[in-house]
């Protein structure tokens, strides 16, 4: 029998919990939790005190502690964890995906320095098996493009909003009490959650690091009823979509609230379901449908890598090792629709092409091919809603050069 692994868990939270408790049921013969170091000793745990500690040396300085299992909630102690285990040997499993969206470059290095593996399946759509997937099922394929609804809570609000013409704020209320959206909901309503995943994936399905930073996040919060009439008006719904595709030897990508026609597969995912549509050059398109999020979907992910770890699993990053002349393009020209309340919204000059506009009652609207760097200057503006059309190609800007060239 091969030896007994021990883990040192950091965060006895949401996902911590689940983990422990699939773990506790899974009786699985190699793993036992040594030590679970948490912030507040104050709290009422279920769990032996013996097994818990305030003191992260107690995990960190463990020789006997072979995989660190990282689920709190601050970015920055968790970079400074994941660093300190891997420096000591200590395989490391995290869910954090800020952490790993903001250094993971940094991090894809340090797993070569120290030869110790990060895994971290549920930092991307809880239950579903993505990275996995792009790691041997896509390795040899080359993927066009990548889409998926990437947080649960958004889509819940959204289906809310258009099924049961609910407002903004109410929606984002059931949401909350049902545990789908935090007191805070602002991670997950500007689009910064599903950004953050788009960048980790990106890394694995185009073989190139992006910054979060670099990435446009639109959120769902400033939507209408108004917006909502015309998409149905459209034969189409809205949902907050990560997307990325290849343009060339560029990668592009962004969040935003999108029109997607209603046979699209993405419709059909509603509540606090998520799931990804990739294209690859051979395998075509497949949907992965799956919960995105909750402390048993997560925690379960977390345990299969714990238990991929301990069976010598680690990332191979073939896209990454590939080596391709791959970069990431933060600029590209999409079709987007906007409305706006008072009368000094936007001007037909933002845009690069416009195709079109009217005037509601008290709402204007505005139709046409726009720079995503235009967008950008007014991820803060409050009186704008803002939302892409799915079913059109992206276009490079530097077509639109060519085009002005060809006018000249
Ligand atoms: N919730 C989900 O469905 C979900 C899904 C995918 C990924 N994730 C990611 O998983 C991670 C954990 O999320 P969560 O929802 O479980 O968070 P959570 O419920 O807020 O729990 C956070 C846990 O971290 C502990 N903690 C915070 N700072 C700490 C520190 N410096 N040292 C030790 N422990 C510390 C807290 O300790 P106390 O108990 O003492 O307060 C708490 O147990 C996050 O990175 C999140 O983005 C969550």
């Amino acid at each position: 029998m091969s030896k007994k692994l021990k883990l040192g868990v950091f965060g006895l939270g949401s996902v911590g919990q689940g983990f422990y408790e699939l773990l506790e049921q899974s009786n699985h013969p190699n793993l036992e939790i040594k030590k679970i170091v948490i912030k507040n000793p104050n709290k009422i745990r279920t769990i032996a005190s013996t097994v818990i500690s305030t003191t992260p040396g107690d995990i960190l300085d463990d020789p006997e502690i072979d995989i660190v299992v990282e689920l709190i909630d601050d970015a920055s102690t968790a970079l400074d964890i994941l660093k300190q285990s891997l420096r000591k040997g200590k395989a490391v499993v995290t869910a954090n995906k800020k952490m790993l969206a903001e250094n993971l470059e940094e991090i894809y290095w340090l797993q070569e320095k120290y030869n110790t593996p990060v895994i971290y399946e549920g930092a991307v759509c809880g239950s579903i098996p993505f990275i996995r997937n792009l790691e041997t099922h896509y390795a040899f394929d080359e993927i066009q493009s990548m889409e998926g609804i990437f947080n649960g809570s958004t889509n819940y609000i959204l289906t809310k909003m258009i099924e049961e013409k609910k407002h903004y704020a109410e929606a984002l209320e059931d949401a909350q009490q049902l545990g789908f959206a935090e007191s805070n909901p602002t991670l997950d309503v500007k689009g910064y959650d599903s950004k953050y995943k788009l960048a980790i994936t990106i890394a694995h399905s185009f073989g190139c690091f992006v910054k979060p930073d670099q990435i446009l996040n639109l959120g769902i919060d400033r939507i209408t009823e108004h917006d909502i009439r015309f998409a149905r008006q459209q034969g189409c719904t809205i949902k907050l979509v990560a997307k990325a595709q290849k343009m060339g030897n560029k990668i592009v990508g962004l969040v935003a609230p999108m029109f997607v026609p209603l046979e699209s597969p993405l419709a059909q995912v509603k509540n606090e379901f998520n799931a990804i549509n990739i294209v690859g050059s051979a395998t075509g398109a497949q949907l992965l449908t799956g919960k995105g999020a909750g402390s048993l979907p997560t925690g379960l992910v977390v345990l299969a890598d714990v238990a991929g770890v301990a069976a010598q699993y680690k990332y191979s990053y073939p896209k990454i090792q590939a080596n391709e002349e791959i970069s990431f393009e933060s600029n590209v020209l999409v079709y987007a629709h906007i409305s706006f309340g008072g009368t000094n919204g936007v001007h037909i000059s933002d845009f690069v092409e416009f195709t079109g506009g009217y005037q509601g009652e008290n709402r204007h609207f505005m139709n046409g091919w726009i720079r995503t760097q235009k967008l950008l200057e007014w991820v803060d503006r409050e009186d704008l809603s803002i939302i892409l059309k799915n079913d059109v190609q992206w276009r490079a800007c530097v077509q639109e050069k060519e085009r002005e060239f060809s006018l000249v």
